[in-house]
């Protein structure tokens, strides 16, 4: 019987996107991630069950057994056999608007199934949890895109489900989220059995004509092909000015507009050069003008699928600036940012950032490294047995660039080397170079776990100041 670990980990942080199902053709088929995440913290200990919420639903989501994620959670503790951890507690930040086509119970599905996986030790696999999460939800379709990420078809196949992720770039897409009382459930039972074959003619061709817009981004295409004859024009009897703000969408620039998963929120990808906020008020006030409150959000749909995320994360305190080598303390405390120098590291739900302080820009570059490090691994599992060097450059000669640089040559070394890395000396730094020594050794897949697969440091709301004597820095991670 799989229990958990002694080892297990006392708390799990998961985070969890918002989903569009359907693509007007693709219904029940066709699932794509947006960039709207839920995050849920689950930690053990205590006694019975404890649900706690902020942000969306706050008012009306159970707290006790009875919410989705602990019920998702049980689930999959059930399915291994494992007992139940007698004590419990989730703390739900939620983004994604509950009952609005926007898959937020596939999110908190996907969210408790994957925190009870990773407490469990990860006994199953991502078939098993995507077939979990269709059981716990009733579709496939927005479950297999927040687990998998992206644009995702899913079909039931002959041995369970099918699924095929794809690729997209990042779309803008504009969504009027409806505050109508429209259930998935209510939406289905209006839905027939049987459709006629030139119905079914008429969607399966535009389903795979969207995929392959969404593929290569190509909106005229999208703005052809998502229509469709089995489910919407139902489901827009049910929405009050649901038709005007799908026409109001296309006129404010939209190229294709559809229905959200089962409704009763309102999709529009808007055309190159449609101003993706214009098109978002324009449905909201369609909406309005029929009698229905909604809510306008403008969002990008994403790759990127629910995660767990080591938790808690890591923050270091040099007590004194130079003494910048093995300070760090992973997963422990907060830095003070009084402290002569240190870093924490912030959460921007899909990105991480890093805030570094020092009183000079030498001891800056340093605890920016460990920062970086110690997102990768935990730095107390990292052994300096070997030095090497580490010479970066930002043409741009500006010290937010090279920043970005440093960190940048900093992953390149650790990917192409297989290394891991725990402290660093700068040894010259002007305002294009920086030159450093830092220590490690090669990655021991035993010794070594990774935490975060950090892509790169980004210019975005990237910042180096000095003030009264003090060098402080953020930077955001890729993720
Ligand atoms: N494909 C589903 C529907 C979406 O249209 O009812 C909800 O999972």
């Amino acid at each position: 019987m799989t229990r958990l670990a002694d080892s297990a980990p006392h708390a799990v942080r998961v985070i969890a996107p918002a989903t569009t199902a359907n693509l007007g053709p693709g219904f029940d088929c066709l699932g794509l991630t947006l960039d709207l995440w839920n995050v849920a913290t689950f930690t053990l200990g205590g006694e019975g069950i404890e649900v706690h919420v902020v942000g969306e639903g706050s008012d009306v989501l159970p707290r006790d057994a009875g919410n989705l994620m602990v019920r998702a959670f049980r689930r999959l503790v059930d399915e291994v056999g494992a007992p139940m951890p007698e004590g419990l507690r989730i703390d739900c930040e939620v983004a994604v608007p509950l009952a609005s086509g926007l898959g937020s119970s596939a999110s908190a599905t996907a969210a408790g199934l994957l925190a009870a996986n990773e407490f469990l030790g990860r006994p199953v696999g991502a078939g098993t949890i995507l077939a979990l999460a269709t059981e716990v939800e009733g579709h496939p379709d927005n479950v297999a895109a927040a687990l998998d990420g992206g644009l995702v078809v899913v079909v039931n196949g002959e041995e369970g489900l099918l699924t095929e992720r794809i690729e997209v770039r990042p779309i803008e897409v504009a969504l009027a989220v409806s505050q109508l009382d429209y259930t998935t459930t209510a939406s289905r039972a209006e839905l027939p059995t049987y459709v006629a074959l030139a119905d079914a003619v008429y969607n399966m061709g535009r389903a795979a004509l969207v995929v392959e817009a969404l593929r290569r981004g190509d909106l005229e295409l999208l703005g052809k092909a998502m229509d469709d004859r089995l489910h919407q024009a139902l489901r827009l009897e049910h929405m009050p000015g649901g038709m005007a703000a799908m026409a109001a969408a296309r006129e404010a620039g939209a190229a294709a507009v559809a229905v959200s998963g089962s409704g009763p929120s309102l999709i529009a990808f808007p055309a190159p050069g449609a101003a993706v906020h214009d098109v978002a008020a324009a449905m909201v006030a369609a909406l309005a003008r029929a009698g229905v409150g909604s809510r306008p959000f403008t969002l990008a749909t994403t790759d990127r699928a629910a995660e767990v995320r080591p938790w808690p994360l890591a923050a270091g305190v040099a007590a004194t600036d130079g003494d910048a080598s093995g300070a760090a303390s992973p997963g422990l405390s907060r830095a003070a940012p009084t402290v002569g120098a240190g870093f924490e590291i912030t959460e921007h739900t899909a990105d991480l950032g890093l805030r570094v302080w020092a009183s000079s820009q030498p001891v800056l570059f340093e605890q920016a490294a460990l920062a970086l490090s110690s997102l990768l691994c935990d730095p107390a599992t990292v052994e300096p047995r070997e030095t090497f060097t580490v010479v970066a450059e930002a043409p741009a000669g500006s010290p937010d660039a090279l920043l970005v640089a440093w960190l940048n040559e900093l992953l390149y070394r650790v990917e192409t080397d297989g290394i891991v890395l725990s402290r660093f000396t700068v040894e010259g730094l002007t305002r294009r170079y920086v030159s450093a020594r830092a220590q490690g050794e090669p990655i021991d897949q035993r010794r070594h776990q990774p935490r975060f697969t950090v892509k790169a440091a980004t210019y975005h709301d990237l910042s180096v100041r000095q003030h009264e004597g003090r060098w402080e820095a953020t930077v955001l991670l890729d993720v």
